[in-house]
């Protein structure tokens, strides 16, 4: 072959590795952002990348787009591996028209995630953009369309992870919205669906694009992101994290990974974390960290709904996903914003074979006008419905509390927990002894000489009848009561018995769960 098309092939290559050029680079690098080269480079595998469509061109004529080079549309894409195993990639160019999708940057996005699906691998997508391409009109509607319909096809059969990495405005953000887990980076990434200019025009609100949609906003406020990151390096080594918990497709287990620690491991300040006093408050992720491999807990938005705690973790070396009442806030209440938090995270176990381990210490859904306008009802319905549906392998220890309809939403028997294990000091009742003795001996204490002595005496024998784990345990509701130092060998004892588990439901289009 002459040289020629070789010295043409390189001089090619170089322009589309170029973007939008050097001065556009360095306002990317002055407002402390990578280049999508540079993220890609720092997420996969070192020299692992493989690119595709590095030559696609867009098709647009109008408002002078025919003069209009953009390298690469715009928008990197190919494959790569992260710790050995491929994954596929797109990383939006902002240095090429603000990174803003048409229709052949749509149709590189597409095409991954189709090569994605096909070979069943995660894929991750790096945006920042500022939209949809206004010069291509419909055409860039119709890519988005296309990106979020492949987006729900492959819910539920590879893992999808959304990194903001800059602007994603306006329908863009139902992309993100509509994969597994958003990433955020903090000061650099926004998310919104009309801008602080039209709220301000059509409200009179002002906001600052911070506040409106910073990193800040959806990992606390909203519950749209997962996770945050202090800079980009740190959102990128955090995908890799994640990655490593996680299966490649539905039809695979997570990867099990040698941790190093005893399964045998027993942990005697176990018995010393939670309060003898039902009301005292305790931070629920000292229990889980003593409870896991070395320690190690992935938490999962853990700025949101900070009365449930949700995250990934192993037991003996086997991806488990965790889900906790959180004592310390809210007194581990169950709340519309928990439910929903629980319930998505419940149903990405579930279709990613990850089994669940439920850790109880609920007094109850929270009361208030508020919970019930806002629909706690159909919201709280979500964790039933979640539970129920999960066939993978499902595990409950009932650390203290565990009352009423939140006894059920947290996993019960009934729900189809495979395993129930409770703490000796668990409570296990239709709610809690203070409010039982209330109603069901208002007479007694109200007739009594003394009814604060009544009232005190009637607690005492509720509890005593009924708030101890030995009933629910008599009845086989709770499969046994534990020491708290035997929980993890207890949990993987559970988890090994269970690693053959099949359990089928009746063929169904789909279910309509609450939302
Ligand atoms: C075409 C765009 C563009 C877009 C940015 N650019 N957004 N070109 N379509 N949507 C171009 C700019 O003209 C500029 O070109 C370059 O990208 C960099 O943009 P700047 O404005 O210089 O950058 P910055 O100051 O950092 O501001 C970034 C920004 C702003 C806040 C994102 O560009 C912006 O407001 N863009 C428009 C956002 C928007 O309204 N998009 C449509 C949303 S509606 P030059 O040549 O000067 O470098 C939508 C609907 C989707 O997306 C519906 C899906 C269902």
């Amino acid at each position: 072959m002459s040289g020629s098309f070789l010295e043409e092939l390189a001089r090619r290559k170089e322009i589309i590795a170029a973007g939008g050029g050097e001065k556009r680079i360095e306002k990317q690098h002055q407002a402390g952002k990578m280049t999508a080269r540079e993220r890609i480079a720092k997420l996969l595998d070192p020299d692992s990348f493989v690119e595709l469509d590095a030559f696609v061109r867009h098709r647009c004529i109008d408002f002078g787009m025919e003069k209009v080079e953009a390298p690469g549309e715009g928008v990197v894409t190919g494959y790569g591996t992260i710790n050995g195993r491929t994954v596929f990639v797109y990383a939006q160019d902002f240095t090429v028209i603000g990174g803003s999708l048409g229709e052949m940057h749509a149709r590189k996005i597409c095409k991954v995630m189709d090569l994605a699906l096909k070979t069943g691998v995660p894929i991750i997508g790096i945006n920042d953009s500022g939209g949809a391409r206004i010069q291509e009109g419909v055409d860039a509607l119709s890519g988005y369309g296309q990106i979020f319909y492949r987006n729900t096809i492959a819910s539920g059969v590879i893992p999808q992870i959304s990194v903001i990495m800059g602007p994603c405005a306006g329908g863009a953000v139902y992309s993100p919205a509509l994969t597994d887990f958003v990433f955020m980076v903090e000061g650099t990434s926004y998310m919104f669906i009309t801008g602080p200019q039209v709220i301000k025009a059509v409200t009179g609100e002002d906001v600052t694009p911070e506040e409106l949609g910073g990193a800040m906003t959806h990992n606390a406020t909203s519950g749209v992101a997962h996770f945050k990151a202090r800079n980009e390096e740190e959102c990128l080594e955090a995908i890799r994290r994640l990655l490593s918990f996680l299966p490649d497709n539905n039809l695979q287990d997570p990867p099990l990974v040698e941790t190093g620690d005893d399964p045998g491991r027993i942990d005697a300040s176990l018995r010393e974390i939670v309060p003898p006093e039902p009301n005292r408050a305790y931070d629920v992720r000292d229990i889980i960290t003593r409870v896991v491999d070395k320690g190690d807990f992935l938490e999962v938005q853990p700025y949101y709904a900070q009365n449930i705690v949700i995250g990934f973790a192993r037991l003996n070396g086997r991806t488990v996903g965790i889900v906790a009442n959180q004592p310390k806030i809210l007194a581990g209440c169950l709340d519309i914003n928990a439910s929903d938090k629980a319930a998505r995270f419940i149903r990405f176990c579930d279709a990613f074979n990850i089994p669940l381990v439920n850790l109880v210490d609920v007094p109850g859904f929270l009361p208030g006008t508020a919970q019930e306008y806002g629909g706690i009802i159909r919201h709280g319905a979500k964790m039933l419905y979640a539970y129920s549906e999960a066939t993978v392998p499902k595990l409950t220890v009932i650390l203290r509390k565990s009352y009423g309809g939140a006894y059920l939403a947290m996993c019960s028997r009934d729900l189809g927990a495979d395993q129930v294990f409770a703490w000796p000091n668990a409570e296990i009742a239709v709610m809690g002894p203070e409010g039982a003795a209330n109603i069901i001996f208002r007479k007694e204490i109200n007739d009594s000489a003394d009814p604060q002595k009544t009232r005190d005496e009637k607690i005492a024998e509720y509890r005593e009848r009924f708030a101890n784990p030995y009933v629910a345990a008599g009845r086989g509701y709770v499969d046994d009561v534990i020491d708290p130092a035997e929980t993890r060998v207890r949990l993987i004892a559970a988890l090994e018995m269970l690693v053959s588990k099949r359990e089928t439901r009746p063929a169904k289009k789909h279910g309509n769960i609450p939302v």
